[in-house]
């Protein structure tokens, strides 16, 4: 992709402060957008946002909470002027391993409300200020758990299939207002998010992917960057993988 295809557009990416989030606020940034860099971290995407410059601005944003998404694209169209881009990326890590018969109630509630909530009401904030600046286009993130399951993740597993199927019915609610929502569904990826694996762990997590290695974030938000832009415009209501080759076995 041409470098400053994507000047003169407002992105906002949820969860933006670190790993994969980081990586698309990087990228959007380098491509030309400006960014709102939301995140339950402010620290962390504030530290973001100054290494990136004039074009990147960070907002305390809790995705679970209606009114906090709805105040980042307040925030973002006040401070920029319109929305053309929303990577709504923010999310949990499957922490609460257990089998459904022992999955306690809260650990489902409070995972599917970041995962799953948070992608409605990010959507649900986003939509009509991209319908008021004449269409855009929506990136969510899934994970290869939206097509496959793990043992001991029924949450995150639910909670990504979740994502899927929001994403296909958002694109087909909203083609008309000349909107774009697509999923993309990442194997396992370098983040802070695997920080409690061990190196055995990892290695097995490692061959799992055809490739034989997991992601760098930034092969995450190559992907994510193209379907933010003009040359996806043919491309919606789509689970793109960018997984390695995980899910073809
Ligand atoms: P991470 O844990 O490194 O970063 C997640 C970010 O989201 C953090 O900055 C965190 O503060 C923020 N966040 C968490 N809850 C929030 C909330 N309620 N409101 C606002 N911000 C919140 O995670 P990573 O690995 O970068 O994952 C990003 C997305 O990619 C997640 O949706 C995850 O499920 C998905 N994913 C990750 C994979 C991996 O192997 N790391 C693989 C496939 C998908």
């Amino acid at each position: 992709m041409s470098e400053g295809n994507l000047a003169g557009r407002v992105a906002v990416v949820t969860g933006g402060a670190q790993g994969i989030g980081a990586a698309c606020s990087r990228k959007l940034v380098a491509l030309g957008a400006s960014v709102v860099i939301g995140d339950r971290n402010l620290e962390a995407a504030g530290v973001l946002a100054a290494e990136l410059g004039d074009r990147a601005v960070a907002i305390a944003l809790d995705v679970t909470e209606e009114q906090s998404c709805v105040e980042m694209v307040a925030f973002a169209t006040s401070r920029f002027g319109r929305l053309d881009i929303a990577v709504n990326n923010a999310g949990l890590a499957n922490t609460d391993r257990a089998r459904v018969a022992a999955l306690p109630l809260s650990s489902w509630r409070s995972l599917m409300s970041v995962n799953l909530d948070g992608v409605f009401l990010s959507m649900k904030a986003e939509i009509p200020a991209m319908a008021a600046s004449g269409g855009g286009s929506i990136i969510n993130v899934a994970s290869v758990m939206g097509t496959v399951a793990v043992e001991c993740g029924s949450a995150y597993v639910a909670s990504k299939h979740g994502v899927v199927g929001l994403t296909k019915a958002a694109a087909l609610d909203h083609a008309a207002d000349g909107i774009r929502v697509n999923a993309i569904g990442p194997g396992y990826v370098k983040t802070p998010m695997l920080a409690t694996r061990t190196p055995e762990q990892l290695a097995e997590i490692d061959s799992r992917h055809p490739l034989g290695r997991i992601a760098e974030p930034d092969e995450i938000a190559a992907v994510i960057a193209f379907l933010a832009s003009p040359d996806s415009s043919f491309v919606t209501g789509a689970y793109y993988m960018a997984d390695g080759g995980y899910t073809i076995k």
